[in-house]
């Protein structure tokens, strides 16, 4: 199969899809890898690294597209490279369909193969959105903090506090891999922490990480409420797999919120967890906006701040599907491995994945009847 590389180019995206080792891996198993000169610089590696690797490198994004059969990027096309869409296309990569109705229309019109990184799913791991998440949940935290600090227009306080000094109230929603990781660097950083979720199997599981170190609630509107009004940052990280996102913080505990408060929306690529980030990503460049008093990040791709780890591990866990997608066809695959027919959002100019199809309000075809 001839496996196109394109530069990402959304605001301040500086990973590449793979590492010149997996495309090495996918050359070893008898692919063609075209990659657009000066893809993976960002993330560290040359033009060089990647053609001693067996990678072919061509000038343009156009070309790539143009002569790929399956396009493996890191984040979802933006509406600048809907005209590279082509029947039989497959796009291998972060999606996020339920928050985005022109891409859907765009990849349906033109019969696009859509295999969504973020719907992949074993059992209840989600493998391919896991070790981004575990990026974003980190970052959600130190940037959460940075913009705690008065010169950002936060509050002027120091998560740990001092002695003598109270340390911050930081409140985490949501106890799956973006929560676990911003739990452990609020933690690391000496906050007080409140994990909230649903699932109360998964808060024992943070009580057996972090002890006493953290207080953990049950997610409901009252305790959500209490939490959130009282926190000097929140950082929401709800999921249900493959829809929007619940809007589970509302203007009105926005506006309860002490002046120089700080919300980090990390699930924002879903379409946001709270009422005041719905339908308003923020990019690297312009990270937060102002809501009153209270600043509110909002960035959908926070692990492309830190390529260098990101592209790393991005790779090393979609490689594997990649090259399975590629040795055997995207039907085959597909139908050999039940986590990645989850993965398959679009096909044959259908919604194929329900929960979007449902959040669309799309028509939805079972992907059984067209492999
Ligand atoms: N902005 C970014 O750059 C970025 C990067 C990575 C991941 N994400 C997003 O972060 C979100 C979380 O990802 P994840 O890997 O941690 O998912 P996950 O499935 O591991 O965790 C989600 C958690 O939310 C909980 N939840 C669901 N409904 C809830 C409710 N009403 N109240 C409280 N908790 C609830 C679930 O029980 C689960 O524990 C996803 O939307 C993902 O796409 C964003």
């Amino acid at each position: 199969m001839i496996i196109g590389v394109p530069k990402e180019i959304k605001d301040q995206e500086s990973r590449v899809s793979c590492t010149p080792a997996a495309v090495n891996q996918l050359v070893h198993a008898g692919h063609t890898v075209i990659v657009e000169k000066g893809a993976g610089i960002e993330s560290g590696f040359t033009d060089e690294e990647f053609k001693e690797a067996g990678g072919e490198l061509l000038d343009t994004a156009k070309e790539v597209w143009d002569k790929a059969e399956m396009i493996y990027k890191v984040k979802e096309p933006i509406p600048s490279e809907y005209k590279y869409f082509r029947e039989g296309l497959i796009i291998y990569t972060y999606l996020h369909l339920a928050a985005d109705k022109p891409l859907t229309e765009a990849m349906i019109e033109n019969k696009v193969i859509g295999i969504a990184f973020e719907t992949v799913q074993d059992g209840r791991r989600l493998p391919l959105l896991k070790p981004m998440s575990e990026v974003a949940g980190r970052m959600a935290v130190q940037e959460g903090a940075k913009f705690l600090t008065k010169p950002q227009g936060g509050k002027g306080k120091l998560l740990q506090g001092v002695p003598g000094v109270a340390p911050a109230y930081v409140v985490v929603l949501g106890a799956g891999t973006v929560g676990t990781a911003a739990t452990r660097i609020a933690v690391g950083m000496g906050a007080r922490v409140t994990v909230l979720d649903v699932n109360v199997d998964r808060l024992g599981e943070l009580v057996d990480i972090f002890g006493d170190e953290i207080e953990t609630l049950y997610s409901n509107p009252l305790n959500i409420k209490k939490c959130v009004e009282e926190a000097d940052m929140v950082v929401s990280t709800v999921l249900i797999p493959g829809h929007k996102a619940p809007k589970l913080v509302t203007k009105e505990m926005v506006e309860n919120m002490l002046p120089g408060s700080v919300i980090v929306d990390v699930a924002i690529d879903q379409g946001g967890s709270t009422e005041v980030t719905e339908g308003h990503p923020t990019t690297h460049t312009d990270p937060i906006f102002m809501v009153g008093d209270v600043v509110v990040y909002a960035v959908a791709n926070i692990p492309g701040a830190v390529a260098m780890t990101s592209t790393h591990a991005l790779s090393n866990s979609t490689t594997k599907y990649g090259l399975m997608i590629a040795n055997k066809g995207w039907k085959k695959a597909v139908a050999e491995c039940p986590e990645l027919k989850l993965g398959v959002n679009t096909a044959e100019g259908y919604v194929t994945y329900k929960p979007v199809a449902d959040d669309l309000g799309m028509e939805y075809k079972d992907i059984d009847e067209l492999i």
